[in-house]
């Protein structure tokens, strides 16, 4: 850890405590209930209905999918995160605002909410999604981003497994540098080939704003299957907008042609693209005399009557005598110089005179044969056309395959205690934007307020950036969401499937998060370990002593915290991950 990041960890530190205090001296009312009316297809989640995690989760359900590793026969949950219904801590909201807030960290997470009325994105309506995120202790690589899929009920919520459900939306932030920081916006499609779901992903996304201060963000949607236009707001500022249809800006596009040509292919030898060629029968004319030159001396010319052939043109630069150091028998005889002679410019001309050149009407110029049309041109070549493995004929592709039944955050969590609130899922723009009046703008303010009642170090980032991994290629590391993608539709996952297609299908990022904590874990003893005895206390004996006395104190840790997780500190203050007990 360099010493600029460990300042910055322990700013952090001591800024949590301060937020406390620097939180106390901004007044934060109750809040309100909001009285306002909403067309009856709009879906509005406040988190104000539930009384208790319990109720929430009776709504938002988790999937209780199990995976079990060949191997060993253990079984895990796919989503092992939970969730729970919180107000905030670190920037607080007001009094009694619910939120629902992941509690795991480095875990993969789930939660789903089936709607009681699928809502057409279709016949020109216009699909509008809004959500605020709030972020209470930074974040290192991890999404909060949703996924729209078609009408589920409770029971096949607790069934959801992945990729086995093609969803029709995805949008919101995600970031986990140095691979993705960005708001993704993508439809899912039927490839009309290959009648497989594909997804389109808007390219050049928005980035993500999951970092700089704790305060809560707001995430819009808006795409109108009339016109295909649509736009991305974040904290009610546009931040994007474009058309389903420009070029470019989908990949794989929505609306490509059905052949395109082979750019692989190469033009055959003996195809000739020449139209003429030169006459190979023509000869060459007798008269035809090529040895005229261009140019001739004018005959007409006359040397003008002062123009002194005797003087010389050039004549030794007066002042320039030979160096001292000059040996005629080494370097040779001395020459100064020449330059033109001044006595020249006083007079027509000096040196020998010649008559100007011009034209000579004789001239034929080398004989070319006259070209002719080519007998075996084959017109130009252009590259054999081939199905477009993009092809895709849609020019609605605002009009969803299918109807909105289920909401659902399903994404790698980074961090935890994540808060996710107002949600709004409709068709209409000016609702949302009422919403976000009425919530986000307050909510932000006061969050400010208690910003700028907090010392300075408060705003010390607590991100602690993560080193990219070294131990996996980088192609088969695709965090988050799009290791998913690819992935997406192939395969249906099995309540117990292998441990191999575990990792490859569905949790890549999961193990090789898992692998980083073991191996920080590790790390840190060993850290521990050496800090113990460089600092010269001590004898081998001690040694041994201190690491059995160092085993028990962890043990004894572990069996008293009440958290399935175990959050480890090293010396200098950095948070350096939690890591599973299972894993140990
Ligand atoms: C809130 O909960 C009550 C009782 O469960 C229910 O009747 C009511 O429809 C809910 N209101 C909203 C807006 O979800
Ligand atoms: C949920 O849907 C499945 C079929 O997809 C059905 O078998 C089940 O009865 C449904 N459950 C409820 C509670 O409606
Ligand atoms: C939301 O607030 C902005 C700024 O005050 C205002 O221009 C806009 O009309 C408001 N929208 C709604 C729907 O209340």
């Amino acid at each position: 850890m360099t010493g600029k990041a460990m300042l910055l960890c322990a700013m952090a530190l001591a800024g949590g405590v301060n937020a406390i205090d620097g939180a106390s001296d901004v007044n934060i009312p109750a809040l309100e209930p909001l009285d306002v009316k909403l067309s009856p297809e709009s879906l509005w989640e406040d988190f104000q209905n539930y009384t208790s995690t319990d109720e929430l989760l009776q709504k938002w359900r988790v999937s209780r999918m199990a995976l079990r590793d060949a191997k060993t026969g253990d079984t895990r949950l796919m989503y092992p995160a939970t969730w729970s219904l919180q107000e905030p801590y670190s920037l607080k909201s007001f009094k009694n605002d619910n939120c629902l807030n992941l509690e795991t960290a480095h875990s993969a997470a789930m939660i789903g909410h089936a709607l009681a009325n699928p809502l057409e994105v279709a016949n020109g309506n216009k699909l509008v999604v809004q959500y605020e995120v709030q972020l209470q202790r930074g974040l290192e690589c991890g999404g909060a981003f949703m996924k729209l899929l078609p009408p589920m009920n409770g029971t096949e919520l607790l069934r959801y497994s992945g990729g086995s459900v093609p969803f029709e939306v995805i949008f919101g932030p995600d970031k986990c540098q140095p691979y993705t920081n960005e708001v993704h916006f993508g439809l899912k499609k039927t490839n009309p080939t290959t009648n497989k779901p594909e997804v389109k992903l808007l390219t050049n996304a928005p980035i993500s704003r999951l970092d700089g201060d704790e305060t809560v963000r707001l995430y819009t949607l808006i795409m109108d299957s009339k016109s295909q236009d649509f736009e991305i707001r974040v904290d009610g500022k546009v931040v994007k907008v474009g058309n389903l249809l420009d070029e470019g800006l989908f990949k794989p596009p929505f609306h490509a042609p059905k052949k395109v040509p082979d750019l692989k292919a190469k033009k055959p030898k003996n195809w000739d693209e020449r139209e003429f060629i030169p006459d190979p029968e023509a000869i060459k004319p007798e008269y035809w005399d090529e040895s005229e030159p261009l140019m001739i001396p004018d005959d007409t010319d006359i040397k003008p009557a002062s123009w002194d052939e005797n003087m010389p043109e050039y004549i030794p630069e007066p002042n320039h005598f030979k160096p001292k150091w000059w040996e005629d028998g080494e370097d040779g005889e001395w020459v100064a110089p020449l330059v033109r002679n001044p006595q020249c410019f006083e007079i027509a001309g000096c040196g020998p005179w010649q008559p100007r050149m011009v034209e000579n009407p004789d001239y034929w110029g080398p004989w070319n044969p006259p070209m002719i049309e080519n007998p075996k041109y084959r017109g130009k070549w252009t590259p054999p056309l081939i199905d477009n493995p993009d092809y895709s004929e849609d020019l609605n592709p605002g009009t969803l395959e299918n109807p909105i039944g289920v909401i659902l955050f399903e994404f790698w969590s980074g961090s935890k205690d994540l808060l996710i609130d107002n949600l709004y899922l409709g068709h209409h723009v000016e609702e949302a934007e009422l919403l976000g009046n009425r919530t986000f703008i307050p909510k932000r303010k006061l969050q400010e307020q208690q910003l700028e009642a907090e010392v300075i170090g408060r705003r010390g980032h607590i991100e602690h950036p993560k080193k990219p991994p070294t131990m996996f290629g980088q192609s088969e590391y695709k965090p988050n969401l799009f290791d998913r993608l690819s992935d997406y539709g192939d395969t249906l996952l099995e309540k117990f499937s292998q441990q191999s297609s575990f990792i490859q299908n569905i949790l890549g990022g999961s193990i090789l998060v898992l692998i980083l904590m073991v191996t920080s874990y590790f790390y840190l003893k060993a850290v521990l370990f050496q800090q113990k005895y460089s600092g010269g206390s001590g004898t081998g004996k001690d040694k041994k002593g201190d690491e059995k006395t160092e085993e028990k104190r962890e043990k004894k840790q572990q069996a008293n915290e009440p958290e399935p997780h175990l959050e480890q500190v090293d010396t200098k203050g950095k948070n350096v991950g939690s890591t599973k007990r299972k894993t140990k």
